[in-house]
């Protein structure tokens, strides 16, 4: 079978005969064969475990007819190797926070290829394994989403011992951002070097800012790690969640391909990006419970919004939540197939 470069073209903005689909959180959460898959191991163990991870990204490749794969890992496995205790409950928990300049003078600038090998094994797996199917996209967290987790220990939903680090201590903030930049620059070169052959930069959290503390605490650290990566081709996306007012600012960060979530028509924020930029989404994941003739009305509207200019990686506007129903999941991954086919014939 011929290599689907479809994504690829894409987030080149290139012309494609279809347009390509995957679904962020693709790899796990829903699927029944992965959850059988989980019976064997904790989710810990899969991610450190070469041949557990490649089997799980490749699941929804083989089962979904998606046009990119994208690793099995988690966004904190770094940070455990920057020397922080990490449990997942299922969601993560440190179970110590940061709170002082002590602990971050105590972090690791780790060595990836040393302190977390089974990752870019996992990527050289999978790269034997994708050959003349479809890319492997490779990922990290960005440095004010993994510093959210580090600071608060776990989520959060008003952020206080995170913002308040951020707005009373200023230096110490910039401190640990400095150190947990320098961690993703080396984290994710390891994953180009070892065949990832795109990387998106996921700052799920980015959107619990104002305009213009994002410009300040968040945007210049993943430009940064944009700066950082030895690229050699693989485009980079950048997404951030609950970011549609900050699309304005983001379209400097120097990425390939903007993420974008739903609470933004994807024809504005193609506006708000210029020529310049390809776009990945927008369907809002809650969509896909609705019935299928409706997820299908969906995809068409935002297959026709996305308009005719190159550059759409029709995605979800955030992760697949676990209690889809996977024929809604198929649905959607053929809608954008048949309907964008038609569109381009
Ligand atoms: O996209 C993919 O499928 C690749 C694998 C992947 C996982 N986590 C696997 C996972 C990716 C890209 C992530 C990124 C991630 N992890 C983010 C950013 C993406 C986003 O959704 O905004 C965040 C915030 C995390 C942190 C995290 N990990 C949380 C909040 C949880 C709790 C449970 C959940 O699924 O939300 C996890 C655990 C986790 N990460 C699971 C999986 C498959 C579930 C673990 C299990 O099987 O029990």
């Amino acid at each position: 079978m011929a290599f689907n470069d479809l994504f690829l073209r894409a987030c080149r903005r290139e012309p494609v005969e279809m347009t390509p689909v995957w679904m962020m959180r693709q790899a796990g959460r829903f699927l029944k064969t992965y959850r059988d898959l989980r019976e064997k191991a904790d989710f810990l163990t899969m991610c450190k475990t070469p041949e557990l991870a490649a089997e799980a990204t490749l699941l929804p490749v083989n089962e979904l007819n998606v046009d990119a794969a994208i690793l099995f890992s988690d966004i904190l496995i770094p940070v455990e190797a920057m020397g922080m205790a990490l449990d997942f409950t299922p969601a993560p928990v440190f179970a110590e926070p940061i709170r002082n300049g002590k602990q971050i003078e105590a972090l690791r600038i780790p060595d990836p290829e040393e302190s977390v090998p089974f990752v870019m094994e996992a990527i050289r797996i999978l790269r034997r394994e994708l050959t003349g199917r479809v890319p492997l996209i490779g990922f990290s967290g960005a440095p004010f989403t993994l510093a959210s987790y580090m600071v608060e220990g776990g989520g959060s939903k008003n952020y206080i011992p995170f913002k308040s680090l951020i707005y009373q201590e200023p230096e110490l903030y910039a401190r640990l951002m400095d150190k947990i930049t320098e961690t993703v620059i080396r984290y994710l070169n390891a994953q180009i070097a070892a065949g990832a052959q795109a990387v998106q930069i996921f700052d799920t959290w980015g959107g619990i800012l104002t305009p213009e503390d994002f410009e300040t605490y968040d945007l210049p650290y993943t430009v940064k790690v944009i700066r950082g990566l030895k690229r050699k081709g693989v485009p980079v996306i950048h997404y951030v969640g609950t970011g549609s007012a900050l699309l304005g600012r983001i379209k400097n960060s120097g990425a390939d391909v903007i993420g974008i979530d739903w609470r933004i028509g994807i024809d504005e924020a193609r506006r708000i990006l210029g020529p310049d930029l390809a776009v990945q989404g927008n369907f809002d994941p809650t969509a896909l419970f609705a019935p299928i003739p409706e997820i299908q009305r969906r995809v068409r509207e935002i297959l026709d919004k996305a308009g005719d200019a190159p550059g759409h990686i029709f995605n979800l506007g955030h992760g697949i939540l676990p209690a889809t129903p996977e024929a809604h999941a198929r649905a959607l991954v053929d809608a954008v197939h048949n309907y964008s086919r038609k569109k381009n014939a």
